[in-house]
């Protein structure tokens, strides 16, 4: 069995990639970037792949049972041309399964609405293309929250759910374990979950973090 991670040099592909290791062992795992020599730390084959590519895909992707794509940094309209890149590549080139880290939200009128249009028409393409298929919509990601502390204090404010405005955060070791579970079990295909903590304030992420 052998199980890819795209953008593996990513902080999000490098967790999954790591829990997928603990949990299969190396062998079975494989890294795909666009920059190699950002993964190799990770201890596992790395073959490159930039999502503008799909010749890339169509190479990375040689002997792959099951791919987890992790969604794109460009501007969602790119996205959604880059991502189909892999879908097809997994089509054309053997892959039974592809497991995506799309986003939680509404469409319309949130700041990260665009995004998550753009996602799911990834999730629709994924659904389509005759592949077994896994989707999860991650909440914020609370690593960053933490990290900017400094410049939230430089600043005096935070710019994000304001007031009673709440987050559902999740963290990535989180979301680690959960895409490995989505990859391994048969039992998740076909499924979407929002993979979310229990919603907080800024306030109380405050309390918790002092
Ligand atoms: N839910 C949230 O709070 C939240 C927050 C931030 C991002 N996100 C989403 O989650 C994804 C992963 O986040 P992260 O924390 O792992 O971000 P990250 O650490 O900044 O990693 C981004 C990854 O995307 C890769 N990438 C960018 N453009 C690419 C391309 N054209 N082809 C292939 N790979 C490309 C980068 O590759 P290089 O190493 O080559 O640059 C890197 O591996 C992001 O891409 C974004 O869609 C979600």
């Amino acid at each position: 069995m052998k199980i890819a991670v795209t953008s593996v040099s990513g902080k999000l592909g490098s967790a999954i990639a790591k829990q997928m290791v603990k949990e299969i062992g190396k062998d079975h795992v494989l890294g795909i970037t666009r920059t190699p020599e950002k993964a190799n730390h990770l201890g596992v084959e790395i073959r490159q792949g930039d999502y503008n590519s799909r010749e890339d895909f169509d190479q990375a992707l040689q002997g792959v049972d099951a791919v987890l794509l992790v969604s794109g940094m460009d501007e969602p309209q790119k996205r959604i041309r880059q991502h189909r890149n892999v879908i097809d590549a997994a089509k054309q080139n053997g892959v039974k399964k592809i497991v995506y880290t799309s986003i939680v939200g509404d469409e319309e009128n949130t700041a990260f609405s665009p995004i998550v249009k753009s996602n799911r028409q990834t999730e629709k393409d994924i659904q389509v293309s005759g592949l077994d298929w896994a989707i999860g919509r991650n909440g914020i990601y609370i690593e960053p929250d933490l990290e900017y502390i400094d410049n939230y204090v430089k600043d005096g404010e935070i710019r994000n759910c304001a007031a009673d405005g709440r987050c559902a955060y999740t963290s990535r070791s989180e979301l680690g374990d959960a895409y490995t579970q989505m990859l391994l079990g048969d039992k998740h295909t076909g499924q979407i979950y929002n993979l979310v903590g229990g919603a907080i304030t800024q306030a109380e992420l405050a309390g918790i973090i002092q």
